[in-house]
């Protein structure tokens, strides 16, 4: 699909931080087996792809502003657009080794996500959208899922870790979502997760505790692709809490009916 100048510049510089991600990562599986492990080497590994990421969209478009995992958020000259950057989503999966990761780029304009690029270079799949324009994967339009059955659907989440303060009630969104479905994944990178739901991989997805650069591309990917997509508490704010529930629209009202009635 033909995209605009800035979604070519955000999937130019997802590619190139990928590239240079996926040569690391291949020195991480190495690594494993070190007596000091892969941690510092990620840590640079995950500044390092901000840095590119930073460095490119900022020679594009100076006067936009940049929110990254890594650093302090840049204010720019026009107050309207930022871009929204998690340079490695899915930092445990890579440091352990585990090909699950991805690069994602989001461009947020008035408050509201335009467009969002997900690079998971390891599958070399590209999930891209601007609002209006459908969303893909590399060559091809994506789509929800059409399933209409809780007891067929597969969702994911992601599952609290190293004291987050939402185990509890994570631990009971799962004791009453999983005897009401087929089944649930958490397979480690919130952004491909969201992807996932665009491609109708899975019917749905919830979770708590995230960040605005977790979220921000996904949004616009899965609502391009047909998702319903919502604050996990009604009323609340999906960047600025970083709660999220989305499932395709057949399942939406069922899905949210079990999760929210914690
Ligand atoms: C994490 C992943 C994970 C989610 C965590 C995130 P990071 O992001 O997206 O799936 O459950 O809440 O923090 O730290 O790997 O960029």
């Amino acid at each position: 699909m033909a995209g605009s100048a800035n979604l070519n510049v955000m999937m130019k510089t997802a590619r190139k931080a990928g590239r240079a991600l996926l040569k690391d990562f291949g020195e991480v599986e190495n690594l494993q087996v070190s007596a000091k492990g892969p941690g510092d080497f990620v840590s640079r590994a995950d500044r390092q792809a901000e840095e590119t990421i930073r460095e490119e969209l900022m020679l594009a478009r100076p006067s936009y502003g940049f929110l990254g995992e890594e650093n302090a958020e840049i204010e720019g000259e026009d107050p309207t657009r930022r871009w929204i950057v998690d340079p490695l989503d899915g930092t445990t999966n890579f440091l352990h080794g585990l090909p699950h990761w991805a690069v994602s780029i989001a461009l947020e304009h008035k408050g509201q996500v335009v467009a969002g690029v997900i690079y998971d270079p390891v599958k070399d799949e590209m999930f891209y959208a601007e609002k209006g324009t459908g969303a893909w994967l590399n060559e091809s339009r994506l789509r929800v899922s059409s399933r209409s059955k809780m007891i067929e659907s597969v969702f994911a989440t992601g599952l609290p870790f190293g004291g987050r303060a939402d185990l509890p009630e994570t631990i009971q969104d799962l004791a009453r979502i999983l005897p009401a479905c087929a089944g649930v994944r958490r397979f480690g990178a919130a952004s491909l997760d969201l992807a996932y739901v665009a491609a109708g991989r899975y019917d749905g997805f919830w979770e708590r505790g995230l960040h605005a650069w977790d979220l921000a591309a996904g949004i616009v990917i899965m609502r391009e692709a047909g998702a319903i997509v919502e604050p996990l508490i009604p009323g609340g704010d999906i960047l600025a809490d970083g709660q999220i529930i989305c499932a395709n629209e057949p399942i939406f009202n069922g899905f949210a009916k079990v999760i929210r009635s914690a």
